[in-house]
């Protein structure tokens, strides 16, 4: 058994778990900490949005499972909370480390400084000035509670010094997620060859162009009239290039519920369940372009060097509008398929790998992190 600081990791939902993966590998191979702690709360509980990631990225089975599930956002924080917190009284780590803007995120990190246990996050100070979003209330509170904040992004300092945070907290230290990405870009290349459902085999045979989307922000999916529009501008883009379209379960219910599926009920929009980690990221790396509205695929794309058409108003990670293949469209049809126009006609924008997103991010958290201590 390794000794050392312990650390307690948190995950809860699918966009944390390739954010875990490289600082649990780093937390082993540094000297100074011991086997770290890992908590799933359960937010994500299907298979689909849960169990391949874990055994794709080779991150340990989870410690503890708080199973969680759903619920507004005031049952599942509250849930988080108090399940965690007999958790962390029979743990007892030296710091707990959250990452992302989950609800599990800010659900633990407020239980962990309340009993006075230093608090880790990861991806801090990213700032989309939009309140109305879920994730931009967790990142703000997050952030002001956090002992150790580590960015992804240079601009993101400037958020947490205008917030108030003391500039010795905050470590730029580039992005886990890329170290993730470029660690499986090869696997996730053969791994496309045996991608499910028979459509994609055809598409891929074929050495067809097609394009990918996903789509599940609470303010595309849960208006009925904005999701019609964003559909509508998808279908209509997909007369011209196949679509291939993995999808979360809360748009495939919301679908269900509008009475929309003749929209994606159509030749060219291949509809799958959620696809795993690396099925994902190489259909990615293969498309001719990406439509999203999740934050995560905005900096996979640029990593990738994959126009990406962001259905959003607004960004909290402007380094990949700046620097790298993102455009942020809005939600309106006719903007949309005037981006997806240009990127036909143009191959769209060419972007750099922002500064700092080289693989090795998570080695620079254990090793700061293990200073820290000292
Ligand atoms: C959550 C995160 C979001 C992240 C997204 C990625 C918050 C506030 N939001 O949003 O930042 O981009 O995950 O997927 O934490 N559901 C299932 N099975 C599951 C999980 C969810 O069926 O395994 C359904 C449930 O009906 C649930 C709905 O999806 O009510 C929404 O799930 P939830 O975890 O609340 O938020 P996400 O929309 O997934």
């Amino acid at each position: 058994m390794k000794e050392g600081i312990k650390i307690l990791c948190v995950v809860g939902a699918r966009p944390n778990f390739m954010k875990i993966a490289p600082i649990i590998k780093a937390l082993r191979d540094h000297a100074c900490f011991s086997e770290p702690f890992l908590v799933h709360t359960g937010q994500h509980y299907d298979a689909s949005m849960k169990h391949c990631f874990f055994e794709q990225l080779g991150i340990p089975e989870p410690d503890v499972d708080l199973e969680v599930g759903s619920g507004s956002h005031a049952v599942q924080t509250a849930q988080i909370m108090l399940r965690f917190e007999p958790v962390l009284d029979d743990i007892r780590p030296a710091a707990v480390l959250v990452v992302g803007d989950v609800n599990s995120t800010v659900a633990c990190g407020l239980v962990s400084v309340k009993k006075q246990y230093p608090l880790i996050h990861v991806e801090a100070g990213l700032r989309s000035y939009d309140r109305a979003m879920p994730e931009e209330i967790n990142r703000v509170l997050t952030d002001q509670i956090s002992d150790l904040l580590f960015t992804t992004e240079r601009g993101a300092e400037q958020h947490l010094l205008d917030e108030g945070i003391s500039r010795e907290r905050i470590h730029f230290v580039g992005n886990v997620m890329i170290d993730t990405l470029y660690a499986n870009l090869d696997r996730a290349m053969e791994a496309v060859e045996e991608v499910g459902p028979g459509e994609i085999r055809a598409i891929l045979a074929k050495r067809q162009e097609f394009a990918m989307a996903t789509l599940h922000r609470p303010s595309n999916v849960d208006d009925a009239v904005t999701l019609e529009r964003l559909l509508d501008a998808l279908r209509q883009a997909s007369e011209q290039l196949p679509i291939i379209f993995p999808m979360h379960p809360r748009t495939h219910q919301r679908i269900k519920d509008a009475g929309l599926c003749h929209i994606i009920d159509r030749p060219g929009m291949v509809v799958t369940h959620p696809l795993g980690y690396l099925e994902m990221l190489g259909l990615m790396a293969r498309s001719r372009l990406v439509f999203t509205d999740s934050g995560g695929i905005q900096e996979e794309t640029t990593a990738l060097g994959i126009p990406c058409i962001t259905m959003r108003e607004n960004t909290e990670r402007p380094v990949t509008v700046e620097e790298g293949t993102n455009t942020v469209v809005g939600t309106d049809r006719e903007k949309i398929l005037r981006v997806f126009e240009n990127v036909l006609a143009t191959g769209g924008k060419h972007g750099r790998v922002p500064e700092l997103w080289d693989g090795k991010a998570a080695p620079r958290i254990a090793e700061i992190t293990a200073r820290w201590f000292q």
